[in-house]
């Protein structure tokens, strides 16, 4: 073992530990099982940032679930998106009809999420809503109503937990912000 891991050294503040992160995922699931009684959800989890939580989540939704991934793209630089969302790996399932509940990481301008819902719905969806682990309301641009959410986190660079920056530190079991040196 390298004793402290060397991710450690670029993490300025640890927001959230194991513990609180458990702890978000059973409330949420709570709250979406009550919710959602006597119905049935088709979730779908964002690669692959929400495949961390969403793996939590799950365990403590207590109705049956169709659990589904999308992956997808927006044009921009690594620690800010245009606007423009591509898809990767759509759905495996036909969304027609379902109760569609989107997995998301962060929410950061809101760009990625309103591209989804508007998407879910001209598929033909029953209902979509969004459950989403942590939310920068002050970087909010698009209009989207966010159902579930984790935590509410400043305007910083967030990482651990699923969530990447250049693709690495999503296997750190808490979030943390990453210091400005790392990406600025
Ligand atoms: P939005 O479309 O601007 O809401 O961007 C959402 C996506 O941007 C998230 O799914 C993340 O992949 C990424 N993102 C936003 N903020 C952060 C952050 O602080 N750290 C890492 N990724 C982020
Ligand atoms: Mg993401």
């Amino acid at each position: 073992m390298n004793g402290p891991c060397e991710m450690e050294r670029d993490i300025k503040k640890i927001l959230y530990t194991e513990e609180q992160l458990t702890e978000a995922a059973k409330r949420l699931g709570e709250q979406i099982s009550k919710d959602y009684e006597g119905r049935q959800l088709y979730v779908i989890g964002i690669l692959k940032g929400a495949s961390v939580f969403m793996a939590d989540l799950i365990r403590h939704i207590r109705i049956p679930l169709l659990m589904d991934y999308m992956a997808v793209s927006s044009y921009g630089t690594e620690t800010s998106s245009t606007g423009e969302v591509k898809i990767i790996k759509d759905t495996d399932f036909s969304v027609v009809g379902k109760d569609v509940l989107i997995v998301e990481d962060i929410i950061d301008t809101g760009t990625t999420l309103e591209y989804l819902t508007q998407l879910m719905r001209s598929r033909g969806v029953n209902d979509v809503r969004i459950c989403t682990l942590l939310d920068k309301p002050s970087r909010r641009t698009a209009h989207i109503p966010v159902d579930y959410v984790g935590f509410e986190v400043p305007n910083e660079f967030i990482v651990g937990y699923g969530i990447d920056y250049a693709e690495f530190y999503r296997n750190l079991p808490y979030v943390a912000c990453l210091k400005e040196e790392k990406y600025e």
